[in-house]
C-alpha cells in the first residue's frame, strides 16, 4: 500500500464554494478517520484578507453543519489550517507565498512535499502554474510538487490542448492530476470490480448478449446560484463531456493487465478513442437538446431556466442532453449506448442499466421480461439484477423479479465521499482515478461536433421542470423499440413513483 508523505496542501480559491463545501470537510473527515499523516498543513490562498484565525472560523461553520462533529478533533484539525492572501494573477506575490510555505514546512517539519490545488475559476488554470514556476515551486529537487486541476479542463478541444501546452511548460504529466469527481465515487469504481472480479458477468459483457445500455445522470435541482457559469457551459460541458463519458469508459473498457495508473488509463483512453465520431445524421437524429421551462411541482412554482439568476432571458443553453452513441470495437459493435443528463428532472439519480438480449426463441410467452442489470451510482448505491421467473399457478407465464444489493447493507465500512477518496490518492501520488491528458482530449474530440453544431441554428426543446425531459428523448429510444427506465430514489422501486 502507498504511504502518505507529510505534505503541505496549498488550496488556491480558498474562499470559494468548492473549498468550503467539499475540500475542507473531506480533509476533516480524513483527519478524523486518521487517514492523514501526523504532520501536514493546509494553506488556503486567495485574494481576500483573512488572518489564520478568521479563516479557520469561516471554515468551521461549514464543518459544523455536519451533526457528527467532534469538537476536540475539530479544534486539533484547525491547528493545521493556515491562510495567505495574495493576488494570484500577480507574479510578484508568489515570492511571499513561497516564503510562507517554507516557514510552514520548517515549523511543522514537513518535507517540502507540496500539493497545489486549483479550486479557482478556470481562467487561472494556466496563470497560477506559470507563476509557481517563476519562483521554482514546480521543482521537485527537495520534495514532490503536484498540481491538481479541477474541471472544466478547457471548454472545447482547442482550449483543452492549449491548456495542456501551457501546463507542460512548467509541470510534467506525472505532476498533473485532472480531477473528475465521478471517478472518486465508490460505485463507479465498483463497476470494474463487478466486471473483472466475477466470472459470471464478463462473458456476457458484449454485443452478442447485450441489447443496449442506458446511462442516466439526472438532477432534481436547477442551476441554483450558478446561472452565470452554467450558461456558458450547458449540460454538454458540465456533465456529459466529463462525468458521463468517464462512466461509459468504466462500463465499456477492456480489462486492464493490473490496477495501476498506467494500465487503467491506457484502457480508458483506448475505449474513449473508439467512440464512433458523430456524423451530421447523428447530430440531427440521435441528439436531443432541451431546456427546462416553468412548471408547478408539488404545489411549488419552479422557474424556467431563462428566469434563473445570471441567465439571459433568450438563452439557448441546454439543460438536458439525450444522446445515442456507438463504440467502434469488437466488443460493442452495433450496441447503442443511450445517455441522458439534465437539471430539473423528477429526482436525483445516476445509474447505468445493461439490457440483455431476449432469449433466441420465446418458449413461454412473447413478452417474457428481459434480463437487466442496474448499477446504481447514487443515491441508494447498489446493484439490481432483474430476471424472469415463473408466475406461480397454472401455465408457464414469466414475471419479472429482482435480486438486489445495497451498499447500505454493508456494516463494516462507511463509504468515502468522492473528494475524500481522491484527496487521499493525491497525497499518495496515485493517479489511477485521475483523467490523463489523452483521455480528456478524446472526450473533447468526441463532443466537438456537438459544440460546432450548437454554433448554428439547432432545435432546442423545452421541457417542463419536474419531468423526464423533452418527448423527443423518448422517441430516440422508442424508434429502436427500446425504452428509458424511469428510476426512483430507491433502487428497488422499478418505476418512477415519487408524488
Ligand atoms: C458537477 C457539475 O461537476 O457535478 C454540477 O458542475 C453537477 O452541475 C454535479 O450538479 C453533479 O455531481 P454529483 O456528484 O452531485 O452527481
Amino acid at each position: 500500500m502507498s504511504v502518505i508523505d507529510t505534505s503541505c496542501i496549498v488550496i488556491f480559491g480558498a474562499s470559494g464554494d468548492l473549498t468550503q463545501r467539499m475540500l475542507i470537510p473531506a480533509l476533516y473527515h480524513l483527519y478524523v478517520d486518521q487517514k492523514l499523516p501526523k504532520s501536514f498543513a493546509i494553506l488556503g490562498v486567495s485574494r481576500s484578507i483573512y488572518s489564520d484565525q478568521a479563516f479557520r472560523s469561516k471554515l468551521i461553520k461549514n464543518i459544523k453543519s455536519d451533526k457528527k462533529i467532534n469538537e476536540e478533533l475539530l479544534n486539533k484539525f484547525c491547528e493545521h489550517l493556515f491562510y495567505q492572501a495574495i493576488n494570484t494573477s500577480d507574479v510578484n506575490d508568489y515570492t511571499l507565498l513561497k516564503k510562507r510555505i517554507s516557514r510552514i514546512n520548517a515549523d511543522r517539519e514537513l518535507k517540502n512535499n507540496t500539493l497545489f490545488y486549483l479550486a479557482t475559476p478556470p481562467s487561472l488554470y494556466s496563470v497560477i502554474p506559470e507563476h509557481l514556476a517563476a519562483v521554482g515551486l514546480n521543482e521537485e529537487t527537495d520534495g514532490w510538487k503536484r498540481l491538481v486541476v479541477e474541471k472544466p479542463f478547457g471548454s472545447d478541444l482547442k482550449s483543452a490542448v492549449s491548456l495542456d501546452e501551457s501546463l507542460y511548460r512548467h509541470f510534467q504529466e506525472q505532476q498533473i492530476y485532472r480531477i473528475d469527481h465521478y471517478l472518486g465515487k465508490e460505485t463507479v469504481q465498483n463497476m470494474l470490480v463487478l466486471r473483472f472480479a466475477n466470472s459470471i458477468f464478463e462473458p456476457l459483457w458484449n454485443g452478442r448478449y447485450i441489447d443496449y445500455v442506458e446511462v442516466t445522470g439526472a438532477e432534481a435541482l436547477g442551476v441554483e446560484q450558478r446561472g452565470g457559469y452554467y450558461d456558458g457551459s450547458g449540460a454538454m460541458r458540465d456533465m456529459l463531456q466529463n462525468h458521463l463519458l468517464q462512466v461509459i469508459a468504466m462500463v465499456a473498457m477492456e480489462p486492464p493487465a493490473v490496477i495501476n495508473a498506467k494500465s487503467m488509463r491506457d484502457e480508458v483512453v483506448k475505449v474513449l478513442q473508439c467512440l464512433k465520431p458523430l456524423s451530421q445524421d447523428d447530430l440531427e437524429n440521435n441528439l436531443v437538446l432541451g431546456q427546462y421551462i416553468q412548471s408547478q411541482v408539488r404545489g411549488k412554482c419552479l422557474p424556467a431556466y431563462r428566469e434563473e439568476e445570471g441567465v439571459p432571458n433568450n438563452s439557448r443553453t441546454e439543460t438536458y442532453v439525450g444522446l445515442k452513441l456507438f463504440i467502434n470495437n469488437w466488443r460493442w459493435d452495433g450496441v447503442p449506448f443511450y445517455l441522458r443528463t439534465g437539471k430539473r428532472l423528477p429526482t436525483r439519480v445516476t445509474e447505468v442499466v445493461i439490457h440483455f438480449k431476449k432469449t433466441p426463441h420465446p418458449v413461454f410467452s412473447a413478452d417474457a421480461p428481459e434480463n437487466k442489470l442496474i448499477i446504481r451510482i447514487q443515491p441508494d448505491e447498489g446493484i439490481m439484477l432483474g430476471f424472469g421467473l415463473k408466475e406461480p399457478g397454472a401455465g408457464f407465464d414469466a414475471k419479472e423479479v429482482a435480486m438486489d444489493f445495497h451498499y447500505s447493507d454493508l456494516k463494516e465500512t462507511e463509504l468515502l465521499t468522492a473528494y475524500e477518496r481522491l484527496l487521499l490518492d493525491l497525497l499518495k501520488g496515485d493517479a489511477t482515478l485521475f483523467a490523463r491528458s489523452d483521455a480528456v482530449r478524446a472526450c473533447w474530440d468526441f463532443v466537438q461536433p456537438i459544440l460546432d453544431y450548437q454554433k448554428k441554428s439547432f432545435p432546442l426543446h423545452g421541457y417542463a421542470s419536474g419531468t423526464w425531459g423533452p418527448i423527443e428523448a423518448e422517441k430516440l429510444l422508442n424508434r429502436d423499440n427500446h425504452e428509458w427506465r424511469f428510476p426512483c430514489k430507491n433502487l428497488t422501486d422499478t418505476d418512477y413513483c415519487e408524488l
